[in-house]
């Protein structure tokens, strides 16, 4: 079953729908808290976030200056993130794929555009739009046939020199049953590695035995024939 396939999708709406959400946090995870300023970016750089989920990351890069653009297959994800921070919906705006919810810029933080559909469907011109991308729980979310297509995706999305901040997992037992599922650092270098500059920033291991490795990434410059 592929994550990119509308079966795969279907197990994100019966979680949404059922509450099945253990990898949400108001809060903004603490790697990213950590990791974040080893990026080189402008201050207001605009940021990507594939499979958001109604994070309280969104919100904490938001209020640091950048613009965020999310990208989410569930509208109750991208509505509950309204709900959190007490806002009214925006007014939706029906685009090829996607339904986008753009929330303004504000004086406490920069605008949120979360849209709804299938990351896979983002159309490459996108990437006019985007100066970094910050990835917690999306490539861990997904099956590994779809991890090769997402890595492409990325690099697809992202200009020479765009610099992003991923978040992958490994645990202790040896059961790969996700999500989320296992990315060992051997799997990002080999989906990753052909376009992206990679550094290893660190990791912080948890009591349940999983390991969140922090990973910074850098767009290459295509080789020209
Ligand atoms: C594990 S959750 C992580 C959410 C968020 N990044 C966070 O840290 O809380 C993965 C999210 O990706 C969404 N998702 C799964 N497949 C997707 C796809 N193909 N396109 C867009 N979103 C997708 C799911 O609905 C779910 O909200």
């Amino acid at each position: 079953m592929s994550s990119t396939s509308g079966q795969g999708n279907e197990q994100w709406f019966a979680r949404w729908r059922e509450g099945r959400i253990g990898f949400h946090s108001d809060d903004v995870q603490p790697m990213l808290a950590r990791y974040w300023s080893a990026l080189t970016l402008a201050a207001n750089a605009r940021v990507l976030l594939p499979l958001c989920g109604k994070s309280g990351d969104i919100h904490w890069l938001a209020q640091k200056g950048h613009p965020v653009l999310g990208v989410e297959l569930v509208e109750e994800a991208v509505t509950g993130w309204f709900q959190a921070q007490n806002e009214a919906l925006p007014a939706v705006q029906s685009r090829t794929n996607f339904e986008r919810f753009e929330s303004l810029e504000r004086s406490d933080r920069a605008a949120v555009t979360l849209d709804v559909g299938n990351f896979f469907h983002l159309e490459a011109g996108l990437s006019d739009d985007i100066d970094a991308f910050y990835d917690r729980a999306a490539l861990i979310a997904l099956p590994q046939a779809a991890r090769q297509r997402y890595a492409l995706k990325m690099a697809e999305l992202c200009r020479p020199g765009v610099e992003g901040l991923l978040i992958s997992v490994v645990r202790d037992e040896n059961r790969d049953q996700g999500p989320p599922y296992v990315v060992t650092d051997e799997e990002v270098a080999r989906l990753f590695a052909p376009n992206f500059e990679l550094e290893r920033l660190g990791e912080q291991r948890d009591e349940r035995g999983m390991t969140d490795i922090a990973w910074r990434l850098r767009r290459k410059t295509p080789l020209s024939c």
